[in-house]
């Protein structure tokens, strides 16, 4: 295989600006060979903007197509899972829009399967992985110079949605379309990056508030706190109501104390590291109030730089370009679609901890889960918000 032909299934916000980039040409080991999309008008705007690419109504349909060796699933979230199931089945490299599905029960299945078929790559779309600051935060905490983790705490306030947004109708903001509101659609993001970064908690507490100034039945101002195996602690506060809001993110160890702040124009990390980890110093110190030396170490990306360049344009391309090397040449990949499961997790536990007003320890009850979420959907139903 030269390049890798894709089929992307789902053409709409995102789909389409995958396809765009791949019918450009700017991943150079791989080709778009095919699309698909349920909506008329989608197909219609494949016709009149994409060359030399087949366009279909059924997913099965590309999936049966000789041409295609991976699919992009860029559909609403409930399908992920299952339209990733049976690309697989149907011999399918897979690379999945976030989030990995609504309920883990779904994606654990999927993991089983992927799981089965290692000549198939099975990736899924973080890619903020790919942004330089959280790289950075990542080869710190490797590289042992944080030291043991003792706290990570993100306010991620800056997801503005104004009640046009929600009325836009369709999927979005609804238990029965998307599974929930800020969590399972703006933050999977974060959530991946929660734990790609402090690890995944071992018991969880939420306080889920829902149709906070909007009139919505899901989800969009939220907190909930996290504990760690080691002791460490973590919470997380996002909101979808909040103007201008704050992009924070502080992770303190044993060896110091990142913080990746994001303002309007400006994203920037800043690790301030302790010359001896606090463990060690407070063993020999005999000061009531002592300072512990440390150095500060700094990297910036502009906002604008970091959107056009490296966001939202590049980060996406950098999963591309790294999913065609592992098909073509086993790179590794710098978001595995297994790993998905993981953020989710954590926004199940949110839920399920908001919805029976108790604190949910891990591995979660996915049947439980399932069971609150239907409820959810019939409280929507029935117009009394959930
Ligand atoms: N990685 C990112 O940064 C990022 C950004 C935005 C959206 N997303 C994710 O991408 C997914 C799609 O979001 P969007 O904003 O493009 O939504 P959208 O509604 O604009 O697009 C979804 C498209 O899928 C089509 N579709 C639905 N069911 C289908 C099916 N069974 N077969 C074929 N086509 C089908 C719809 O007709 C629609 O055109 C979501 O899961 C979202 O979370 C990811």
């Amino acid at each position: 295989m030269e390049k890798v032909r894709y089929g992307i299934i789902g053409i709409g916000k995102m789909g389409h600006r995958h396809a765009e980039k791949l019918n450009k040409g700017l991943d150079k080991n791989a080709v778009l060979t095919a699309v698909c999309d349920i909506a008329e008008e989608r197909r219609e705007w494949a016709k009149n903007n994409l060359k030399d690419v087949k366009i279909f109504t059924d997913y099965k349909e590309l999936l049966s197509c000789a041409e295609v060796d991976a699919v992009i699933v860029a559909t609403p979230h409930y399908d992920h899972p299952v339209i990733a199931k049976e690309a697989l089945l149907a011999g399918k490299h897979v690379l999945t829009e976030k989030p990995a599905g609504v309920f883990t029960k779904a994606v654990r299945e999927l993991n089983e399967l992927a799981e089965k078929k290692p000549e198939l790559v099975f990736g899924i779309m973080y890619n903020q992985r790919t942004n330089p600051l959280y790289k950075k935060a990542k080869e710190i905490i490797e590289s042992g110079e944080m030291g043991s983790i003792k706290r990570i705490n993100w306010i991620i306030t800056n997801w503005y949605r104004p009640q046009a947004y929600y009325d836009q109708g369709g999927w979005r903001g609804t238990w029965a379309g998307e599974g929930g509101g800020v969590l399972i659609n703006q933050c999977p993001h974060q959530l991946d990056l929660f734990q790609w970064l402090g690890g995944m908690p071992v018991k969880l507490k939420c306080y889920l508030k829902t149709g906070v100034n909007r009139d919505i039945s899901v989800d969009n101002d939220v907190t909930f706190y996290t504990e760690y195996a080691n002791g460490a602690s973590g919470i997380f506060v996002t909101s979808t109501h909040d103007y201008p809001g704050t992009n924070r993110l502080e992770i303190d160890g044993d060896g110091g104390k990142l913080v990746i702040e994001q303002n309007l124009l400006t994203e920037k990390l800043v690790f301030e590291r302790l010359k001896i980890k606090e463990s060690e110093f407070n063993a020999k110190n005999k000061k009531f109030m002592p300072r512990i030396p440390s150095k500060k170490i700094r990297k910036k990306t502009g906002m604008f730089k970091n959107a056009v360049i490296l966001g939202l344009v590049g980060q996406h391309m950098n999963i591309l370009r790294n999913f065609s090397l592992a098909v073509l040449k086993g790179e590794k990949l710098i978001a595995p679609g297994r790993e998905g499961i993981n953020g989710l997790t954590l926004s199940n536990a949110a839920y399920l901890s908001g919805w029976t007003g108790k604190e949910v320890s891990l591995p979660l009850d996915e049947e439980l889960f399932i069971y609150e979420l239907s409820k959810a959907v019939e409280r929507e139903k029935q117009n009394t918000h959930a």
